[in-house]
């Protein structure tokens, strides 16, 4: 498939992407985060199924942390899947699905979508899909852009068909039948930078151009990230961010 779905994605984004991940500190310090989350509260997951897994970097973040998982990836374009296979030419299983489709039944241990369902109208279809995949007992974890007000031309450019409350992730996410342990706000120290850049700036519809900034710019990111992330780790729950970690539970 090439051609972006309503709400969706444009595959073109890919490329790009591909070459600015690895830097960048938005990518790194969110994956350091669901890294965290995954190990902490299911130390004795041995599979994950990550849903719209793009260019694959947070899967494998995942893969090298525990390169004896199953590990499977999904996504919708195919342009996603082949850098998904470059940087992971073994190690984890690259499949190509409709996130509102769901082929598995309670086989992982944890599922994942990491800022996917804000693209797909049919975000509770997916979150459905997921409480079928995963094992009573196993885990979810989901990032997706937070605050309304923070809308802007950035996520039109992106596909965003919606960004986040934290009540409304809370509340699909138990719609869905899952049990809520802990959402979290992150991008929460670069809050004041987020909003200038997306609600100031005039072309704030190059999302691209955001996050490929100057060498030292991006490493005084990184370091406001991690700094922030000790403190999600130490209990801190931020008020705001740019985005919401949801952590939650299949009951068994
Ligand atoms: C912002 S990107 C995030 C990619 C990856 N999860 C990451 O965090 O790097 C959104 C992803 O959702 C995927 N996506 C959008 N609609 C989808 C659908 N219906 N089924 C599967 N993937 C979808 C897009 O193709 C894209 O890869």
């Amino acid at each position: 498939m090439t051609s972006p779905s309503p709400g969706g994605y444009d595959p073109r984004h890919f490329d790009k992407l591909f070459e600015l991940e690895a830097q960048s500190f938005w990518f790194r310090g969110r994956s350091d985060l669901i890294n965290w989350a995954l190990d902490k509260h299911f130390p004795s997951a041995r599979s994950f199924l990550e849903l719209g897994c793009g260019n694959g970097y947070v899967i494998d973040r995942v893969r090298q942390i525990h390169p004896d998982w199953r590990l499977v990836g999904t996504e919708l374009f195919e342009e996603g899947l082949a850098k998904a296979r470059i940087r992971m030419p073994s190690g984890v299983e690259l499949t190509q699905l409709d996130a509102t489709t769901n082929p598995y039944d309670a086989e992982f241990d944890v599922v994942g979508a990491f800022d996917v369902i804000e693209h797909i109208e049919a975000a509770p279809a997916v979150l459905a899909g997921m409480y079928q995949a995963v094992k009573p007992g196993g885990g979810l974890l989901v990032t997706v852009p937070q605050h309304k007000w923070l809308w802007s031309e950035a996520d039109v450019a992106a596909h965003h068909v919606k960004r986040y409350t934290r009540r409304e992730l809370a509340g699909e996410l138990r719609d869905a039948g899952f049990e809520l342990v802990r959402v979290a706000s992150f991008v929460s120290l670069l809050l004041p930078a987020m909003m200038a850049s997306r609600l100031l700036k005039k072309d704030a519809g190059n999302v691209e151009e955001e996050l490929d900034m100057a060498a030292p710019l991006n490493k005084a990111c990184y370091a406001a990230m991690r700094f922030e992330g000790a403190l999600v780790r130490a209990g801190v729950n931020f008020p705001a961010g740019g985005s919401l970690l949801a952590v939650a539970r299949r009951p068994l």
